[in-house]
Order: C-alpha cells, then structure tokens, then sequence
C-alpha cells in the first residue's frame, strides 16, 4: 500500500506545518541564545580572581571581625581648605565627609548638602554630626544657591573652597527618552546648577563623581544565532569613550549613563585651569559599602524566602523574579565607597595644581584586586549574612522576554496620555526589570590604570584602601552585627531605603533630588 502524504492543497495542514516550524525556529533559536548569555570568554574568565569559597570567606570573616579595617594612615594629607559635599548624606559623599573628617578637617569646615539626611549609622559619628547639613534640591538653582551662600564660621571662612559633587540619582534600567526627564533634571541640570554656584562661591576645586557606566555600549540582546557570543556582551570600561564624540542617546545602555556623559562634559568642560580645576571620578562599576546600595545592601536586606506569596498588592513573586539570579558566571569589577572617596582626595590633591594635566578629564577607578563574579557575591551574603539568602537561577531567556514586555507596558500612558489613568502602575522591583538591565549584568571589567600611574606621569596616585573580599565582607559583618544584638531577637532587617528606591520617591514627590550616584 502505498503512503498517503495529507493533501497540500488542505489549508489546516498547511498553516498547522507552517506554525509548527517557526515554533521549532523561535525554540531553538531561544536556546540558543539563552546558552549565549550563560557563556564566559575566556579572557574574561581568567581575569577574573580565584572564587571565594567558604572557607575563605569566614576566615576573612574571623580576621576582620577580631582587626577592623582602618585606613586612615592611607588617606591623602589634609588640606587646610572649606568643602561642600553635595550628596554628602549618600555612599560617595558620606565616606568624603567621614575621611576628610578622619584626617583631620575641623566640622566646621565641612558643609553638607543634600535631599535628606543621613540614613547611615556612620555619619551619626559625635564629629559627623557637627558638619552642617543642608537640605537642599539640587534641580532648583535658589535652593542651591541658598546653600551655596550661607556664611561660614569666621575661622575658615578665609580658606580656598573645594566642591565634591556626588550628588545624582540612579534609574538603573530605563532607557526611553520618554522617562528621560526626571533623569536629566537632577544629573544634567543639577550639575549645571551647581557648577554655577561653586563658582560664583569661588570654589577653584571642582571634583565630580561620574559613572564607569557612561563606557557601557548596550549589549546585542537579539544576536544572530551563529555568532558565538552577543555583541558587547563582555568589555572593559576605561576612559576612552571621553576623546570620542559624545554618543548618541541610544549608544548608552539607558537615561542614567547618558545623563551621567553628559554631567560629565560639562564639568570638564568648565575647566579653566587656573582659577577652576575640575573633573571627574568614574567608579566601576557597581558601588557598594552600605546597606543603602544596591549591589550588596539591596541583596543583604530583600532576601528569596522559600515560600513565595502571590499577593498581587506586594508583587512580591515578582519581586522575587527581579532579585532573580541569572548572572552567578557573570565577571565584574567592584568599587566600595570609601576607595571613591580615597580618589576624590588624590583627585583633589592634584588639582591643587595649577594647569596640571589631570584637570578637565575623568578618571576611572575600581577596587586594588581582579573583577569577582556573581557567584562570589552572593556567597559571600548566602554564608556570611545571619539572614538567609537563597539564589534561584533563572534562564536568561525568560527574563529578557519578561524585561521586554516590562519595558512596552511601563511605556504605554507615555504614548498613549488616555491610558495614564486606566493602567495599573507596575509597583515594586519589577519595574526595573527592563532591558536595560542586561548590559549591566554583562561581564564589565573595569581598568583604572590611568587612575593609578603617579601624579608625575598624569595620574592620581591612587591605591584603593581595600579589596573587594574585604569590603563586601566586612559591609555583612556590620550587618550582622546591627541585626544580631541582643535586644532585638527576632533579626528583624532594618529597612534601609537604596538608592534606587530612593530616586523613586523623590520622583514621585515630584521634586528633584541630590544623591550620590554609582
Ligand atoms: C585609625 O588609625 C588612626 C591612626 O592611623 C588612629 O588615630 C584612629 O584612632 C584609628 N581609628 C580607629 C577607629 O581605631
């Protein structure tokens, strides 16, 4: 007997044939890409360090805990000038005050200006209480102009003025030009308004923290499925991209780096050499050293509890999708906090100089140890953090789809102004969960070799106080020891407010903000 094929000229047969081999395509071609995001290059793999194992990690643990870390002896020698600290309530700015006030700076001298105060249990110290607090919006020129203009004590009022601006807000996934507004009013139009200010105040030190992340070209996320790996899906982050002209909008991988470039021109570009020295830090990449940041402190306070709660007003599923890990492989560069501020103060040393050649550029700067992975990271809170920590890995895939379908509802009542009020607004993480996101979780190498040549041969002179081992170690160990007192069994968390949660609420008050930026 002779097969039958089904008749082609039947139309069901032909469109059920037709659909079941593009679903077979758009499967595999699925896999293939979700193995893409899972890949290491090599080079990237032996850049990075040794992997922190248990072992190793309470050891570090033991040692600290019995010999705490002080870096004072390493700080650049003090100066006898007046500062403002914009954003000096944040990671950035605190670790400026509490160093300029370890080597020695009288509180007088040290005038804060920021949004809100310190949340940080480090600057509630006897001196960092007596620094002057401002509360001030950066995107509103009175404001800071009112901050800019309050006398100072007579006794230093003499002194040369430097500015530390740290002051930004972190959005750190959209990218629309839609939802670029807000970002640009703190970083772009609050840098202006401060630079404005600092001169006409007479300021002639004008150090700014800018971003290793303005270096980040978004990475591929639809790649051909014969590539071997998705474009710009591992780089290094240096200060090169700054000799090129300033890149279009969608070259950056969201608002805040583009924000953050242009911050950045303008600062150095405000340079004059002899009466105003100004220029930039990049940290890179990802700043932490606080439960208020995102890398360490947002993991540390929100961990994945086993049992999952659907309740729809808490997203917390969803939530808990965000906090989703699919980057354990993943090689990146860290920086701590106090290692920024360590090279705001060789910055500022430098530019004591004039003329010199640092002037009118940034720099890039990261922790004094190879890039760790992802993995080590969350070891270090899975072992070390008396609160548990659980880590579900997800495909890539499925959260580059879900960060897509984000992204198109997020932007909805953009575009259509009717749905503004007939939407219900994505709450919680998840709407970070963009896909933006993706070239920040990419394998980002930061090299600050510039930052580190001698002040003779154009550099800083600068050397990080601490290692990234140390510093995410000893960031759980405070931890620990805040929630693990005797007073309070039940180790409720603290609830700190992140970074990112915090330009969120400033936005919702509809002001402007000042922060400190990553
Ligand atoms: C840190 O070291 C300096 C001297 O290098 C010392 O004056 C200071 O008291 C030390 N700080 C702490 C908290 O031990």
């Amino acid at each position: 007997m002779a097969f039958v094929f089904p008749s082609l000229a039947d139309p069901a047969v032909v469109i059920f044939t037709i659909a079941g081999a593009l679903f077979s395509c758009l499967l595999l071609y699925s896999i293939r890409i979700n193995l893409m995001f899972l890949e290491t290059p090599a080079r990237f793999r032996m850049l990075a360090g040794s992997r922190w194992d248990r072992k190793l990690l309470s050891q570090t643990y033991k040692e600290l805990a019995k010999n705490p870390i002080n870096y004072t002896d390493q700080l650049p020698p003090r100066l006898n000038r007046r500062y403002i600290v914009t954003g000096g309530a944040g990671l950035v700015g605190g670790h400026i005050v509490l160093q300029l006030l370890a080597r020695g700076t009288p509180p007088e001298s040290i005038r804060v200006i920021d949004i809100r105060r310190p949340e940080r249990n480090d600057l509630h110290s006897e001196a960092a209480t007596r620094v002057d607090f401002i509360q001030t919006d950066i995107t509103s020129l009175g404001s800071v102009q009112a901050a800019f203009c309050k006398p100072w004590n007579q006794a230093v009022a003499h002194l040369p003025l430097t500015v530390f601006h740290t002051a930004a807000i972190i959005v750190p996934s959209a990218r629309s030009k839609l939802q670029y507004e807000f970002v640009e009013s703190v970083n772009v139009r609050g840098t202006k308004n401060v630079l404005i200010e600092a001169r006409k105040a007479g300021a002639d030190i004008f150090s700014s923290t800018s971003s290793a992340s303005i270096a980040i070209r978004p990475v591929e996320l639809f790649p051909s499925p014969w590539v071997s790996i998705p474009k710009n899906f591992a780089q290094v982050l240096d200060e090169s991209d700054f000799y090129e002209p300033l890149r279009p909008h969608e070259e950056f991988f969201g608002n805040y780096p583009a924000s953050k470039a242009l911050a950045e021109r303008l600062v150095c570009e405000a340079n004059d050499g002899d009466s105003f020295r100004t220029g930039c830090i990049r940290p890179g990449n990802g700043v932490y050293g606080d439960p208020t940041d995102n890398t360490v402190g947002g993991p540390l306070s929100k961990s994945i509890m086993p049992t999952i709660s659907f309740a729809p007003s808490k997203f917390s599923f969803l939530t808990y999708l965000l906090r989703l890990r699919w980057v354990p492989h993943i090689v990146q560069s860290f920086v701590h906090g106090a290692n920024v501020a360590v090279a705001h103060l060789h910055h500022e040393a430098v530019l004591t100089t004039k003329n010199c050649p640092q002037a009118g550029r940034p720099f890039v700067v990261t922790d004094p140890n190879p890039p760790i992975t992802y993995r080590d990271l969350y070891n270090v809170i899975k072992f070390l953090s008396l609160h548990s920590f659980h880590v579900v890995v997800l495909p890539p895939i499925l959260i580059l789809l879900l960060s897509h379908i984000i992204e198109w509802y997020i932007l909805l009542p953009y575009r259509y102004m009717l749905l503004k009020h007939i939407l219900p607004e994505i709450r919680g993480d998840l709407k970070y969960l963009q896909p933006g996101l993706f070239s920040i979780c990419t394998h980002l190498v930061v090299s600050d070799s510039e930052a580190r040549k001698p002040v003779e041969e154009g550099g800083l002179g600068y050397r990080g106080v601490l290692t990234t081992l140390q510093g995410m170690v000893w960031e759980v160990l405070e931890w620990n020891r805040e929630h693990g007192s005797e007073h309070d069994k039940t180790h409720a968390r603290k609830a700190y407010t992140t970074s990112v949660e915090l330009a969120e609420q400033i936005q919702k008050l509809g002001v402007g903000g000042v922060r400190i930026s990553t």
